[in-house]
């Protein structure tokens, strides 16, 4: 059985490709996975990707990476990032490495987006080279 990888996807990122397009590109969530799969194949991995908009499902995929014993997580948690205890909580509360991922830079934006309640608890974060950032993470994850 190969090791599994879930990359888990917040708000507003099923709309990715037609969202700030200027800001997040034009690739999709669809093709960030076909990316993902293709090299996770090479690798020796599998990737289990998924997205929500809601902030418990993605709590409840993080405890379940640890049920199954998933090699790792790569957790883009949209704005969730900047606002969310929960998901810091719960990132804290498993022993399965989380890896903070964003495809923008955000500490080049917003003052809002400065802080991150992800990031405090994650064990790595790789921002800002677009939807290379998940093929960076997993290359991260793989060398854990
Ligand atoms: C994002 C950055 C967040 O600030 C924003 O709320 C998103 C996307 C990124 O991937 O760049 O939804 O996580």
């Amino acid at each position: 059985m190969p090791d599994t990888v879930f990359v888990l996807n917040g708000p507003n990122l099923n709309l990715l490709g037609t969202r700030e397009p200027e800001i997040y590109g034009s690739a999709t969530l669809d093709d960030i996975a076909g990316m993902l799969e293709d090299r996770a194949r090479e690798l020796g991995l599998e990737i289990d990707l998924r997205q929500s908009n809601h902030e418990g499902h993605l709590v409840d995929w993080l405890h379940e990476a640890q049920a199954v014993g998933a090699k790792a997580v790569l957790l883009n948690a949209g704005a969730f990032t900047h606002t969310s205890i929960a998901l810091h909580d719960a990132i804290k509360a498993i022993r399965t490495p989380v890896i903070e991922v964003h495809l923008s830079n955000p500490h080049t934006r917003e003052a809002f987006r400065h802080r991150s309640y992800v990031g405090m608890a994650a064990k790595a974060t790789i921002a800002g080279f677009g939807p290379m950032s998940y093929l960076l993470a997993l290359e991260g994850a793989h060398r854990l």
